[in-house]
């Protein structure tokens, strides 16, 4: 099936699935929306963020996608219930469950969840984890701007890290979900601080495995030779190609757009 995969977050973060997607599934084409005049999604109330996802959605279906990720954590636990009882006809994919799943699969007594305060206001994880793990959350709110900022390297951060992540390691987690699409692009900061015996869940590479095993499912894989590659933003300012080259890790062509 030659249709794009669609892919959506609040603005460059979703980047990080989206590079795991293009690594995973080298065939297919793929079109990107980022939502970077109205990031972040993280502060946001529920209500907001499922008319922003449905904007975009729109926009995704007009373009013809196959099948839409929500490569967005804040709106996969606020909205993606929502746009999968209106939009019945296309599959979704969000970035929860197979995060989760990894989890659950190599945890062994206690799991740490970070993102930001909506995912974790939403209380998503921790009720799709079940009972049968002690789970603990923190909401890291600077974590997204640190990652902008180009901030990884800095010593301050690591110390930011420490405070966020205190009361995981007090409580002794041995397994941590990054639940934020930025938070790959910290991972050895939050592995030097937790430590290497705890292990680390990175959802895009869980949603990438995930995307590819749905579409032999359904059999609408694609087998283009030259993909096409399409990145929407809903505004584009100074240093954004810097930074979606750091996310996606190779330069691309930037579209800017307006949702009407
Ligand atoms: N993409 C968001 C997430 O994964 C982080 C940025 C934002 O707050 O919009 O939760």
């Amino acid at each position: 099936m030659t249709k794009p995969i669609g892919i959506f977050d609040s603005g460059i973060g979703g980047l990080t699935v989206a590079r795991e997607i293009i690594t995973t599934l080298p065939n297919e084409d793929v079109i990107y929306f980022g939502d970077t005049a109205r990031v972040p999604y993280g502060s946001k109330s529920k209500e907001t963020i499922t008319r922003f996802s449905k904007e975009i959605v729109e926009f995704l279906l007009e373009k013809g996608v196959k099948l839409i990720v929500v490569a967005c954590n804040t709106a996969s636990s606020n909205a993606l219930s929502e746009l999968k009882s209106v939009y019945k006809n296309i599959p979704f994919v969000g970035v929860i469950n197979p995060g989760v799943k990894k989890a659950l699969s190599v945890a062994n007594r206690v799991i740490g969840i970070i993102g930001t305060k909506a995912t974790i206001g939403s209380a998503i994880y921790s009720t799709a984890l079940g009972d049968k793990y002690r789970v603990i959350q923190k909401a890291c709110p600077l974590l997204v701007p640190i990652v902008e900022e180009g901030l990884v390297e800095k010593s301050f951060t690591e110390e930011i890290v420490e405070f966020y992540l205190y009361s995981l390691k007090r409580e002794r987690v041995d397994t941590l979900i990054l639940g934020c699409t930025h938070y790959p692009m910290l991972k050895s900061v939050i592995q030097n601080v937790m430590g290497s015996e705890v292990k680390l869940v990175d959802s895009a590479v869980e949603v990438a495995r995930f995307v590819r095993i749905l579409l032999n499912k359904k059999d609408i894989k694609n087998d283009s030779r030259t993909p096409k590659y399409n990145f929407y933003f809903s505004d584009i300012t100074g240093n954004q190609n810097t930074l979606v080259e750091r996310f996606l890790g190779r330069k691309v062509e930037l579209s800017k757009i307006t949702l009407d």
